[in-house]
């Protein structure tokens, strides 16, 4: 982003995000998975650009996040830390990477910090998570929370379902989120929940909440970049809005080139580099 008066925007620090929730600025994340998308989603001026373990279906043509290993993730952050200038980058931390132990979860962060420049990691769940993430920040690297919906469950919790549908549902997620803020979490996503249960959450905490199919009075919101754009397929679920149809303007694209190609329209006079006549000639003459 250019501000006209005093040049690229710099860098937003971790604390700029309790600072917007303090001021009632809304704060917007994106999911990104390389160069291109963070250049465009930082110049369009979002907050945190977040690489997701959803890079495994999304990306990686994976049928869930469970695959993605901490080297693809690692690759994927890289790409993405090249292409930011101001939005504060946080890693998903994949699934295996965190569970087994604090001392594996805080190895694997610092992998994202030191080797790929990550910002921050985000950990799904709380419980056990709770305590790997005071972890993780004791080390000094700042966590992103994650309750509700947590794909890295997927079987346990029976499949993509809306969570928090019970009073007594809705309780536990509002104690998980307390948990993770307890933990020194600096921002918690609050995944497919009735409105008013992230509203109350939100409410709550000190901490932004980042909603995603979570209603509207979280501190701000995130979407996946391939749901947002129009680049993925199949069933979108019901909390996405989509504001492009790129998969469209793509497909179009590609198709007419292979057309032009296979008619010989491409490459056409302007696409080719020019050679002097007389070069041409003595060229051909060598030759035969
Ligand atoms: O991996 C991901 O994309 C996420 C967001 C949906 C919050 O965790």
């Amino acid at each position: 982003m250019t501000d006209s008066v005093s040049g690229p925007s710099p860098k937003l620090p971790i604390t700029a995000l309790g600072e917007m929730k303090r001021r009632l600025e809304r704060i917007a994340a994106v999911t990104t998975y390389d160069f291109p998308s963070s250049q465009l989603a930082d110049g369009a001026g979002v907050d945190v650009a977040l690489v997701g373990d959803s890079a495994a279906m999304t990306v990686l043509g994976y049928d869930s996040t469970l695959p993605v290993t901490m080297d693809e993730m690692i690759m994927l952050t890289r790409a993405v830390v090249r292409g930011i200038r101001r939005a504060i980058v946080v890693a998903d931390m994949p699934f295996g990477s965190f569970q087994v132990s604090n001392a594996l979860a805080i190895a694997n962060a610092v992998r994202f910090a030191r080797d790929a420049g990550a910002d921050a990691v985000k950990i799904e769940g709380a419980g056990p998570s709770a305590d790997r993430a005071r972890a993780i920040i004791d080390a000094g690297i700042p966590v992103m929370g994650h309750v509700g919906l947590t794909p890295q469950s997927v079987t346990k919790l029976g499949g993509y379902k809306a969570q928090g549908r019970t009073a007594d549902a809705a309780r536990r997620i509002a104690d998980d989120a307390q948990a993770l803020q307890d933990a020194g979490c600096f921002a918690v996503v609050l995944e497919a929940m009735p409105p008013p249960v992230a509203a109350s959450i939100t409410r709550s905490l000190t901490i932004p909440t980042i909603g995603i199919g979570a209603g509207p009075e979280c501190d701000g919101q995130v979407l996946v970049w391939h749901d947002l754009l129009g680049l993925s397929t199949g069933h979108l679920p019901r909390f996405v809005k989509q504001y492009g149809d790129v998969g469209r303007a793509i497909a179009t694209a590609l198709s007419t080139y292979v057309s032009e190609v296979r008619r010989g329209q491409f490459p056409s006079a302007e696409h080719t580099y020019p050679m002097p006549d007389e070069e041409i000639r003595q060229f051909l003459a060598d030759r035969y």
